[in-house]
């Protein structure tokens, strides 16, 4: 793909929905003028994000200023917020949980949680992954087409999730249709009431929805304990910690909405990118497992399922590039156009299986932050390619991907598929 810098510098508004519309090569075209020419660009915020509506914030479209601002959270902070809007503090930790805390707060969510993410227990689920892709790609095989993303890529991380904390998977589609509202706010098909108060409306139902079920199943596990990542979190106690009621319900909400809607992106995006570099898709396809490892993390840096996210300057005089911030000010890092950075990638527009290095920053810059769930999404993007490439390799994307209108999540919320049909395997 080669960028269209059909905008002037003065013609470029993050801000505005229109801007989102626009062909994803016109937008990489946009951060290439803006990390050229303005690196630290001044926007005033959406109308109708917030009300009343907020001070503004600073674009930061270069790689070096992204690793900076996410290395030093005590003077870029999260805990006044990470998406551009503001919202009541009492929503941002329901909403948001750890992603929006700052230490002390933070680190200690994170201690807690991290026992249901260590390595080890996620290798012990890796018969599980293997199986579930296993399970998905029978259930479309004799099709020999259907809808990528809500057949196959979504499926994936969806029931990773629910098979994780324990919860029955006959609750799969509820939590999808919530998950998808709440990343979905600006897209008429999940939100079709688009007024300030149709979409907070919707979020918060959709919030309860979600943590009124983990409630429950907290409460169930504390009486019955499982094996499940919902126990370990609500009984066990390490140095005095657990997890309370409200802080459970608010981690699954960020667990369901950071595991499902990004994953199953990557998923999509890696399948249109195969699809439109034939000799890339040759080349992984010759040796599925050897160029996994770095075929997976270009398709991350391709895809950046997570457009941005924000801090919050947090005294006078803090540094990123030539700029000066005051306390207050907003920072919003665009992981988009950093992982485009040719300062940082040769050839950023070039998708290459065989990427390295490849210090993207589609999980986070380095930093308190990165991606709890890294791990497990690169092991859920290796595992479902492989079980492609096995069962039904020359599966590709037929038509143009539906895409989410967002400036959050690089969504494609259809992508019609086909190929050549085969016996499932169970
Ligand atoms: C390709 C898939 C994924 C992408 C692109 C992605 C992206 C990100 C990014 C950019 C952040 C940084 C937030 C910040 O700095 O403010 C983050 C944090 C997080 N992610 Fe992911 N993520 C993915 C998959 C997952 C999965 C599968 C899970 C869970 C199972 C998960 C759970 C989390 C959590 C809990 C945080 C917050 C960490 C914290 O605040 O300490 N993510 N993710």
């Amino acid at each position: 793909m080669e960028p269209m810098q059909s905008l002037t510098l003065d013609e470029i508004d993050l801000s505005d929905g229109e801007f989102w519309g626009r062909r994803p090569e016109e937008r990489e075209g946009a951060f290439l003028t803006l990390r050229d020419e303005d690196p630290v660009r001044f926007f005033e915020e959406p109308e109708l994000m917030t009300y009343p509506r907020g001070p503004g914030y600073y674009a930061i479209t270069r790689h070096a200023d992204v690793v900076e601002a996410s290395r030093q959270p005590g003077l870029f902070c999260s805990g006044q917020g990470t998406s551009i809007g503001d919202m009541p503090t009492e929503f941002l930790e329901f909403l948001g949980s750890m992603i929006n805390m700052d230490d002390p707060k933070h680190a200690r969510m994170r201690r807690i949680v991290s026992r249901g993410f260590t390595p080890r227990q996620l290798d012990q689920m890796k018969g599980d992954v293997e199986a579930t892709a296993a399970g998905i790609v029978d259930d479309v095989i004799e099709r020999g087409e259907g809808d990528f993303v809500t057949d196959i890529a979504a499926t994936l991380p969806l029931r990773i999730i629910v098979d994780l904390m324990g919860i029955p998977r006959s609750q799969e589609r509820f939590i999808f249709d919530r998950t998808n509202v709440i990343l979905g706010l600006g897209d008429a098909e999940y939100v079709p009431d688009q007024t300030e108060a149709g979409i907070t409306a919707a979020l918060l139902t959709a919030a309860q929805d979600l943590s009124l079920l983990i409630t429950e199943l907290a409460e169930d596990r504390v009486r019955d304990p499982g094996d499940d990542v919902t126990t370990a979190l609500v009984t066990t106690e390490v140095d005095g910690e657990k997890l309370t009621p409200a802080e459970m319900a608010s981690f699954f909400i960020l667990l369901v909405v950071a595991g499902n809607e990004t994953t199953r992106n990557a998923i999509a995006h890696g399948l249109l990118a195969l699809t439109q570099h034939p000799e890339q898709r040759a080349r992984w396809a010759a040796d599925v497992d050897g160029l996994a490892p770095t075929a997976v993390e270009e398709i991350v840096r391709w895809a950046t399922p997570v457009i941005h996210f924000r801090r919050t300057c947090t005294v006078d005089g803090a540094r990123l590039g030539e700029h000066t911030f005051s306390e207050g000010d907003k920072v919003v890092l665009w992981y988009a156009s950093a992982n485009r950075d040719a300062a940082v990638f040769e050839d950023p527009f070039r998708f290459d299986v065989g990427r390295t290095p490849n210090d993207h920053v589609g999980f986070g810059g380095p930093g308190p932050h990165f991606c709890l769930g890294a791990h497990l999404a690169r092991r859920e993007i290796t595992v479902m390619f492989k079980e492609l490439f096995e069962r039904i390799p020359d599966i590709h994307a037929v038509g143009e991907p539906a895409r989410l209108q967002s400036s959050f999540i690089n969504g494609i919320k259809h992508l019609p598929a086909q190929w050549t049909p085969g016996p499932p395997r169970r």
